[in-house]
């Protein structure tokens, strides 16, 4: 197939990348804008790939996105592309919006016009909000997110599946829970927490640290979204999750005894505004429909993650120091309104 993939630069984009790259048989169009989180570092050693081409550009140009569709004969869509992290959604929603609401709704605009065969919408599990102590989400579950980012993405998965309801277009919505793995930007919980520890530097764990995440490593998300973009009805929507919920202080300090570091890093922090308590996900349907279980459990998938940050000191440590936004600006110009 000849698929767009948008935001292949940040953690889970550049992942499928390589996931497709290494399995061959597609050409993939990686566009993505390289805001703060996006770095080409991620996807080092493809860049003269013959089934590869980079493109840097934003999901809310319509031009750009209509001609690159046309220009590359694109068949199919996966929509990475997003303003991920909750923190900074709470901190300014404006951008999330205009990105994960206005740039899906153009991209999708521009994959119907080109009559693309699949438009698959990389969602979150956050768009169904925050459990209690029992159950988990299906993909039944009510839409109730919390913050500007999964309220965000929540509107996006409605006007996909507007436009599938309306155009008849082939959108496909996948909700994940939490991914970790290598290239993961060290804002979120667990490169945060392995990048400090390794330099001594306090691990601020937000209110009493019960809450409580589903974890599921990168790999087995990239298997899934795959297994979906080529099998998958069209309209329909499924929940990817490891089956393998822990509470962050359990992960802090898991993390800290792999590293071999004591406990008085950790520093309990003020909460998140609005923090969701728990997330918790039934991934039976895509089970069921599509055979699909994680490959790996989350003791080895921890432990890789943290070999890949021990041996990929450099990666992190730029990122840290902004070494890497240096970079491209001296490349593209400054990041204008998506710069760090
Ligand atoms: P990320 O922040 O690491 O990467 C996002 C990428 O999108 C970056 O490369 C960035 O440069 C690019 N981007 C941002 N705005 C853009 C624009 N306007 N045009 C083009 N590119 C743009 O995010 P991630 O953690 O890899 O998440 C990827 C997707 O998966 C997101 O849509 C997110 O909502 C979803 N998701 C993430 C998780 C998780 O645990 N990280 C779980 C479920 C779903
Ligand atoms: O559930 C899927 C979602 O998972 C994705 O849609 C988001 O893009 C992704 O960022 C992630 O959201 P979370 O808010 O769950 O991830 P984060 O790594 O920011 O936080 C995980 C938990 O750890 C959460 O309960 C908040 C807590 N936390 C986080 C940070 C960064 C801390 O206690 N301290 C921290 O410093």
């Amino acid at each position: 197939m000849r698929i767009l993939v948008t935001g292949g630069a940040g953690f889970i984009g550049s992942n499928f990348v390589r996931h497709l790259l290494e399995k061959g048989g597609d050409r993939i169009v990686n566009l993505d804008l390289l805001t703060y989180a996006g770095n080409l570092e991620n996807l080092a050693g493809l860049e003269d790939h013959s089934d590869y081409r980079f493109v840097r550009g934003d999901i809310g140009d319509a031009g750009l996105v209509a001609d690159l569709m046309a220009a590359e004969s694109i068949e199919a869509v996966v929509n990475f592309a997003a303003e991920s992290h909750v923190d900074r959604s709470i901190d300014g929603p404006r951008l999330f919006l205009e990105t994960n609401i206005m740039g899906t709704q153009t991209l999708l605009d521009a994959a119907r016009a080109a009559c693309v065969a699949r438009f698959l919408q990389v969602s979150t599990d956050e768009v169904y909000g925050s459990l209690g102590s029992e159950g988990k989400f299906t993909e039944e579950s009510p839409i109730r997110p919390n913050s500007p980012y999964a309220a965000s993405k929540a509107a996006a998965d409605l006007i996909c599946r507007s436009y599938c309801h309306t155009y008849g277009m082939p959108v496909l919505i996948t909700r994940c829970s939490n991914n970790y793995g290598p290239y993961q930007f060290p804002e979120k919980l667990i490169p945060l927490m392995i990048a400090n520890a390794l330099v001594d530097s306090r691990l601020p764990v937000y209110g009493d640290g019960l809450n409580v995440r589903d974890w599921l490593f990168v790999e087995d998300h990239c298997r899934a979204l795959d297994l979906v973009l080529r099998e998958a009805e069209p309209g329909s929507v499924y929940n990817i999750g490891g089956d393998n919920e822990m509470q962050n202080i359990r992960i802090v300090k898991l993390l800290l005894g792999i590293l071999g570091k004591g406990e008085s890093l950790i520093e309990f922090v003020k909460d998140r505004p609005g923090h969701d308590r728990r997330y918790a996900i039934d991934a039976g349907k895509l089970n069921r429909d599509l055979g699909w279980e994680p490959a790996h459990s989350f003791e080895d998938g921890m432990k890789a993650t943290v070999q890949w940050y021990l041996d990929n000191k450099q990666w992190w440590e730029k990122i840290l120091s902004g070494a890497y936004r240096d970079y491209y600006d001296r490349m593209y110009g400054s990041g204008g309104r998506h710069g760090a």
